[in-house]
């Protein structure tokens, strides 16, 4: 018997109550094996009515992102149609790319409710508590040449930046290479890995990381003054598990404009959600740093910069500062 089976069948009853006898007849198990799992639910934070002459019934739901909750409500064709979800692991992308390694397909998604050594970009962490934000990582297997993965980090920044703003109704911005910005605040981050051969891409893993319902005292001091959450920013709690439909909902879509369209659809919606081109940029890459103005950025996703000697730089990797507030 498992979670799902047991709140399926409280849920075909909502307003009733079922007996134990009839949950154990059903899924043919024992009484005692109910009421276990019947305790392992409460623990994850079902509200379950117990009567003993009537039975148990269901009066409310957590906001979990386990498959039995999120399934129900998605609007997608592939994406999340599979989801492996845990109620911890190191990292979502490390568990998504074994599961990659042995197999699992196109559109797979790997959820956790927190992260052990959840890992951002340029090896640095990313902060994961239990319960508040959402931590995914989705399989995917295009079959394009490897020089073309930066594009799908756009389009997934492009898809993540919309999904916030569809949800917030806030606009949000992205910072190159991948940051999304709420008020000039980071409020998600993408780190994408790829599996590749010299001339065809194996399998990409993009793992998305949105801060949903963090407070601002939940964040680390050191991060505090650049970061922020959906619930900062609206003052509202987020469902996270209607946050997650949407932003896979835009994922897929975007994936697919991708796939039939190619970069330059990409490339504009990208540059439309960045606003970076004749910005006053610091960068900081490989330990060097050069100030001045971002030019564009190119169809591998490198940042063009006009240094302020006037040379032209690709910067490929690394991270901006803006040195000064975008004009609206
Ligand atoms: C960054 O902005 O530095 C990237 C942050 C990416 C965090 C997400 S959370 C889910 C997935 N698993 C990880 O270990 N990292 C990414």
């Amino acid at each position: 018997m498992t979670d799902e089976e047991i709140l399926q069948l409280l849920r075909e009853s909502p307003s009733a109550f079922l007996s134990g006898e009839e949950i154990s007849h059903r899924l043919k198990v024992s009484r005692t094996a109910v009421w276990k799992r019947i305790t392992h639910l409460r623990a994850l934070g079902y509200e379950i009515e117990a009567s003993t002459r009537s039975g148990y019934r269901l009066v409310n739901s957590p906001d979990l992102l386990a498959p039995w909750e999120v399934q129900p409500l998605l609007k997608t064709k592939k994406m999340g149609r599979k989801i492996h979800y845990f109620q911890t692991l190191d990292s979502t992308n490390s568990k998504a790319y074994q599961l990659a390694l042995n197999g699992a397909e196109e559109g797979e998604v790997v959820i956790t409710e927190s992260q052990e050594k959840g890992r951002g970009r340029l090896e640095r962490q990313w902060f994961s508590p239990p319960f508040l934000n959402l931590y995914l990582s989705v399989i995917l297997r295009p079959k394009i040449p490897p020089h073309q993965a930066s594009l799908i980090t756009l389009m997934a920044a492009v898809a993540a930046a919309d999904a916030i703003q569809k949800f917030s109704g806030f606009l949000p911005l992205i910072k190159w290479p991948n940051d999304i910005l709420l008020r000039d605040r980071k409020v998600a981050g993408l780190l994408n890995e790829i599996h590749s051969e010299t001339d065809r891409i194996h399998f990409v893993i993009l793992g998305i990381g949105v801060n949903l319902n963090m407070g601002e005292k939940m964040f680390p001091k050191e991060i505090r003054p650049m970061a922020t959450s959906l619930m900062i920013e609206t003052r509202q709690t987020i469902s996270r598990k209607a946050f997650l439909q949407s932003l896979l909902l835009q994922l897929e879509k975007w994936y697919a404009i991708f796939l039939k369209q190619g970069s330059t659809v990409i490339l504009k919606a990208w540059r439309d959600r960045a606003q970076i081109k004749g910005r006053r940029v610091k960068v900081i890459s490989f330990g060097e740093i050069w100030v001045g103005m971002a030019v564009d950025v190119d169809s591998d996703g490198a940042l063009i910069l006009e240094t302020e000697d006037g040379r032209r730089k690709r910067v490929v990797a690394g991270d901006i500062e803006y040195k000064e507030k975008v004009k609206s």
